[in-house]
């Protein structure tokens, strides 16, 4: 019998209450999650280009409002949905998940009367996935890892919910000098909540990519990720080692290695 990857409650209570405390201020694009709310564009490009890939999606769909129309994915660490509710406009089927009650309840209330097609769970994603595995087209995680203090067991329950084929997203910053400096720049600066992030829990690209490997996922991109403050806007860039997006693709077991 396989053996669940764990079901230890995966949190960091005090990291996560930071973010909680912001929590009224989530849905102001201008307010604290600032870098979130600008960071979309982004990582709707990264997974909207991910799922075309793979063959998920055609490329001639690319700009149309419906994009992601039959498409089903996991947004892991959801927090107020800011990713969770774009993805779902796009016409995704969207199920967010986030260990923090309160922070499900703001993306509960804020989602009512849009008729979009999202299921908020309050759960961790190691438990989630033994009961849900190779479920999702794409399953997302922008912006968690980092806040995460098992990162292997999120990340195999993470990867044990794609289907074949399918395909994992994730947005972190990288663990370089360049980082650490950058996210002190960043609390000056305001665009983050102030000691939100402990740099000796970032993790690196091939962190990731050897993690996800265990569970039968390839890295097959990464893209470095750019903030500038001034004009609060991200894109991507060669350099990565401020932050980066990291596609990986699971294979099918039976077909390939
Ligand atoms: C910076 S927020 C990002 C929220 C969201 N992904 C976005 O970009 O809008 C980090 C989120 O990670 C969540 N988180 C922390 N530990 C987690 C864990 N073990 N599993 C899933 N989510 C977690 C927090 O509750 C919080 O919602």
């Amino acid at each position: 019998m396989e053996k669940p990857i764990s079901t230890a409650t995966n949190v960091d209570v005090d990291n996560v209450k930071l973010l909680e405390t912001s929590a009224a201020e989530w849905w102001d694009p201008s307010g604290i999650q600032t870098a979130i709310h600008s960071l979309n564009p982004c990582r709707i490009a990264l997974i909207i280009d991910g799922l075309i890939s793979t063959g998920k999606i055609k490329a001639e769909d690319r700009n149309k409002p419906d994009v992601l129309k039959g498409i089903d994915i996991l947004d892991v660490g959801c927090g107020a949905g800011i990713l969770t509710e774009a993805l779902a406009r796009l016409k995704a089927n969207v199920v967010g998940l986030d260990p923090s009650e309160e922070l499900v309840k703001i993306a509960r209330d804020h989602m009512k009367g849009q008729s979009l097609n999202i299921e908020y769970i309050t759960e961790f994603i190691e438990d989630y996935s033994i009961k849900n595995p190779e479920k999702y087209d794409a399953v997302v995680a922008s912006e968690v890892v980092e806040h995460v203090p098992d990162q292997k067991s999120f990340l195999l329950g993470m990867a044990k919910c794609v289907k074949p084929n399918g395909s994992l997203f994730i947005t972190t910053p990288n663990r370089t000098m360049f980082s650490y400096v950058g996210t002190k720049i960043a609390y000056m600066l305001k665009v983050i909540v102030k000691d939100s992030h402990t740099w000796s829990h970032f993790i690196t690209p091939s962190e990731v990519a050897v993690i996800l490997k265990e569970q039968n996922c390839n890295t097959i991109l990464v893209r470095g990720l750019w903030f500038t403050p001034f004009f609060n806007t991200f894109c991507f860039a060669p350099y990565q080692g401020m932050q980066y997006a990291l596609h990986a693709v699971k294979y099918d077991n039976q077909k390939q290695k």
